[in-house]
């Protein structure tokens, strides 16, 4: 046991959210998983979550809302803790960058670099994105001069601040990158040496004086804190760094794991561990970098419309079900795209069909047979030795993927062990033995078997699945004491005459089609309509319209797209919908090419489209916009054929077309 070993994970601190969506559940319920996880192996646990609530997006949300920013944040703030018990996140501390107590670390940690020689004031001249709360180098900028995060417009910003000497840390930050795991997985490491220690990495503008939103400086008070200072802070103030609120930072620094996604993995990666070297203190052991949920290819955002609610999702399938699914589907470091079908049949295949079925049939051949409790007299027969063998060792190897934060492997594992054991039930036939008198022993170790393994994947999945687990094991009549971890890789610790309990099904099984009826219904994609309705477009207006000038041609704005989905307009044989990534969120854009192409055969494809055409509603669908195609009269019938325009691959959605 770890009795006396200390672990400490964190997540990121959300932006307070009015609609958190289940993009954002991932990181948390994650952590939750891995938190629960080593409990169970008896350390004692510190799990962080909180919110990050200063910042000028804030202040100019409140103000359009007419109240204070403290009013505001206090208002949404709670949708997150909310979300957390709804899907049984159980953290042990919630931080807010409000709190007072770390408002005064964040003045102590400013200070303390100050006298260290890390802080100096400057002029800063650049571009800020005001949503990220970034500031970007023209030459990060993406290849519209926008923000390279989210494609929006960055502002020019010339002001008096304070910078931190992040360049003073390159070679250290380089050796952490390169010469230990601190990022996992590795190659994205290498993404961060080569797009930003190699081109030369820029002292940070740490403080601002255009809005006030945020922790004064204790020496400058006309200075703001920056907020991705403020907010890395809170894993550290969260433990009572220079402020006498906790006093945890002996038992907890450095953290095991502090778990983002990839858009926040540079802050993370570069200025946290420099801050963490600037005042002497020990750099966390991980930083686990994970990818996306999109949605039809798109990162999911509120911003894009494609948000899908965890509390809908949660009503209709489970809590467990939810979490169960998006920890199985994102592939480690990688991004995992969500899609209604891949849910449902997820949650019907592994745990209605695989797990829920092992139990239940389990559970119901020991009452059928047996009238609930097993007889002590077994006897040992084929294939028990390879079950067995197999479940012995699978706790030690959930924990190794555990501890990795390879969190879908560690299910896999598991579920290929639940798969095993249904195999057992076809290899030993149990319905032919009870029909032998003689073969009763056999029978017995049989369910014996069948139940020690079910209480080994139950006890298992209890972390990722908190609220059905318990009572998958009160089915198989499991103590408490059943499921204790090191008892995990011993086989035979159920008593020898268990008596089961026959409970409600675990996961009933979901009518696929119904349901992604009901589910597209509820979520769907960006359904924004434009107040601009001009009644049709007409393919032909740029025809003979003569000669133009060049500025004439500038007005037009042709960009590049992926095609992400497509079907037919309803009401319409010749029009067809699509949804184009355009390098800021999706667009819809109708075209009359169904007769040329099938709504399956436009799906990956790059193409160009007018950006700046006027909305319009075509068949009662809005277009935003307008695909380009070359029209040509075939060669073996001389009839008319549409031939859409198409871009390398290569190109980045949204790129202008010249
Ligand atoms: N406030 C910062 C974090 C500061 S940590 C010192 C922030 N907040 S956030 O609310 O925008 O995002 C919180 C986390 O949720 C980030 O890791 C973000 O990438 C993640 N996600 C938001 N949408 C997501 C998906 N669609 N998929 C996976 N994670 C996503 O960033």
């Amino acid at each position: 046991m770890n009795k006396n070993k200390n672990f400490y994970i964190t997540t990121p601190i959300y932006y307070p959210s009015a609609a958190p969506h289940i993009g954002h559940l991932y990181t948390t319920v994650a952590c939750d998983a891995i938190a629960r996880f080593k409990r169970k192996q008896g350390y004692n646990v510190m799990f962080l979550t909180g919110t990050d609530e200063h910042g000028q997006k804030i202040e100019q949300k409140a103000k359009e809302a007419g109240v204070t920013p403290k009013q505001y944040v206090d208002e949404i703030a709670e949708k997150f803790q909310k979300l957390w018990k709804y899907v049984n996140v159980d953290y042990d501390r919630f931080i807010r960058t409000t709190d007072e107590y770390h408002e005064k670390s964040v003045q102590n940690i400013y200070r303390t670099l100050l006298e260290k020689g890390y802080l100096y004031k400057s002029e800063y001249k650049g571009k800020y994105c005001t949503p990220c709360e970034s500031f970007w180098t023209e030459s990060q900028l993406d290849e519209n001069g926008r923000c390279p995060e989210c494609h929006r417009e960055v502002k020019e910003s010339t002001e008096e601040a304070y910078f931190f000497k992040l360049s003073a840390f390159s070679e250290k930050l380089e050796k952490l990158l390169t010469e230990t795991d601190y990022v996992q997985p590795e190659w994205r490491a290498k993404e961060l040496v080569n797009n930003f220690i190699k081109p030369g990495l820029e002292d940070v503008c740490v403080s601002r004086t255009s809005f006030t939103w945020g922790v004064k400086l204790p020496f400058d008070e006309k200075h703001i804190a920056y907020v991705w200072i403020d907010a890395l802070s809170n894993y550290i103030t969260a433990l009572g760094y220079e402020n006498g609120k906790f006093d945890d930072m002996k038992d907890f620094w450095p953290a095991d794991v502090h778990m983002v996604a990839k858009d926040i993995m540079r802050f993370h990666a570069l200025i946290w561990p420099a801050m963490l070297m600037a005042l002497d203190l020990p750099l966390p052991k991980k930083l686990s970098v994970h990818g996306y949920i999109n949605f039809n290819g798109v990162k999911m955002s509120k911003s894009i419309g494609n948000v899908v609610d965890p509390f809908v999702l949660g009503e209709r399938y489970g809590v467990d079900a939810i979490r169960y699914h998006i920890l199985r589907e994102m592939p480690f470091g990688s991004d995992s795209d969500y899609s209604n079908e891949i849910m449902i049949n997820r949650i019907n295949s592994d745990l209605a069909n695989d797990f829920g079925n092992l139990v239940s049939r389990t559970v119901a051949m020991v009452d059928r047979y047996f009238g609930g409790t097993l007889p002590e007299t077994r006897e040992n027969g084929d294939f028990d030795g390879d079950l067995k063998e197999m479940a012995v060792k699978l706790a030690p190897a959930v924990e190794k993927l555990v501890d990795e934060t390879k969190l879908s492997l560690a299910l896999t594992e598991i579920m290929t062990m639940v798969s095993r054991a249904n195999k057992y039930i076809d290899e030993t036939t149990p319905w032919i033995l009870a029909k032998d008198p003689d073969k009763i022993p056999r029978l017995a170790c049989v369910l014996y078997n069948l139940l020690e393994t079910i209480r080994i994947c139950a006890s298992l999945l209890d972390p990722f699945m908190p609220q059905l687990m318990p009572k998958a094991l009160e089915q198989i009549g499991a103590s408490a004491a059943d499921t204790e971890f090191e008892k995990l890789s011993v086989f035979g610790v159920l008593p020898a005459n268990v008596t089961v309990k026959k409970g409600d099904i675990l996961f009933p099984r979901i009518d696929v089609e119904k349901e992604i009826e009901y589910l597209n219904s509820v979520i769907a994609p960006n359904k924004s309509e434009s107040k601009t309705d001009n009644g049709s477009v007409n393919d032909d207006d740029l025809d003979g319209a003569g000669v133009i000038t060049i500025d004439k041609f500038a007005e037009v704005k042709l960009r590049t797209g992926k095609v992400i989905a497509c079907e037919k307009v309803a009401k319409s044989n010749k029009l067809l919908k699509l949804q184009i990534n355009d390098g800021r969120g999706i667009r819809q854009i109708v075209s009359g090419i169904a007769k040329w192409y099938k709504p399956e055969d436009l799906v990956g494809k790059k193409i160009v489209f007018v950006a700046n055409l006027a909305p319009a509603k075509l068949c009662g669908e809005v277009s935003q916009g307008m695909v380009l195609s070359c029209d040509i009269k075939s060669n073996a019938d001389g009839k008319q054929q549409v031939i859409l325009l198409e871009v390398n691959p290569d190109v980045p959605d949204g790129t202008a077309v010249r």
